[in-house]
């Protein structure tokens, strides 16, 4: 099967006053994800998780490798992916409608066109009924579910979330995440999500990735041994808290060499 993302050696290096060859980030990271796959990507604070992520969204040209989508060299970003961040970055003056147009705006597209898919888009994450209202008037998790909607509007073949729940409350993140199980399998999209949260990658992710502290290389790709659709239960099911123990230990197997961390 022809892979939707291959990532091939990428590397990555940050300027750095003190250091001529600057700063390395991510070191000759390659990997590949199937369509309609959900890959998580782990990895402690400061491994290049986000890196890697701007990389794939063409946000970001990376030092060294490439990446492909759909067998096309990434160079800059594309309508094939949609990508959602940490935190949701709504324009505030806008209505939550007008900030799921957004891309589309972007693109010279004319918005009216994507109004209906908007709406429905809206409806899909469960907040149809605020399409007139302003981000402010929304609380963290709705504001996230804008995000979302946004980043869906023109099919993306891709969806690139970078922790995107981790600063909600816990509740809300379950709810998110059931939500977000439930638009993949309808959109059957391509996910890449990254998270430092382990219980939240194993259970989304087909696959899960584990980086290795700065400079990220891939240490471990640990399959997840659970069909689809996933349930609740599952997220407390002994399977799954089996293989995030697993998870934790490789990670605190491989501590960072002295000096190396930031
Ligand atoms: N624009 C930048 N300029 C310089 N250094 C950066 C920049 N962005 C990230 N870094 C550094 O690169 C490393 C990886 O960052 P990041 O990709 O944000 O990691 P993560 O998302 O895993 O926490 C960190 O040490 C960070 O300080
Ligand atoms: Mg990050």
């Amino acid at each position: 099967m022809v892979p939707k993302l291959v990532v091939e050696q990428v590397s990555h290096w940050f300027p750095r006053g003190d250091a001529p060859q600057g700063m390395l980030a991510l070191a000759d990271v390659s990997f590949t994800v199937a369509p309609g796959e959900f890959l998580a990507i782990v990895g402690e604070s400061g491994c290049g998780k986000s890196t890697l992520l701007r990389i794939l969204g063409g946000l970001v040209q990376p030092s060294a490798g490439r990446v492909l989508l759909d067998g096309q060299v990434v160079t800059a970003p594309s309508p094939a992916a949609g990508i959602v961040f940490q935190r949701p970055v709504l324009l505030e003056w806008r209505t939550v409608l007008d900030n799921v147009l957004l891309p589309a705006e972007l693109a010279h597209e004319p918005p009216t066109r994507y109004r209906p898919r908007a709406q429905e888009l809206l409806d899909l994450v469960g907040i149809g009924t605020f399409a007139a209202h302003y981000p402010r008037q929304l609380s963290g998790g709705m504001q996230q579910r804008v995000a979302l909607a946004r980043a869906l509007l023109r099919q993306p073949g891709v969806l690139l979330l970078d922790e995107p729940f981790s600063a909600l409350d816990a509740i809300t993140r379950e709810q998110l995440q059931l939500e977000l199980l439930r638009l993949v399998a309808l959109q059957s999209a391509t996910v890449v999500f990254i998270t430092h949260d382990i219980a939240e990658a194993v259970w989304l992710a087909d696959r899960v990735l584990l980086l290795t502290p700065r400079p990220g290389r891939v240490q471990q790709v640990f399959p997840v041994p659970l069909a689809r659709p996933r349930t609740l239960e599952q997220r407390y099911s002994e399977t799954l808290a089996a293989l995030a123990r697993e998870i934790r230990l490789a990670m605190l197997g491989t501590p960072a060499p002295a000096g190396v961390r930031g």
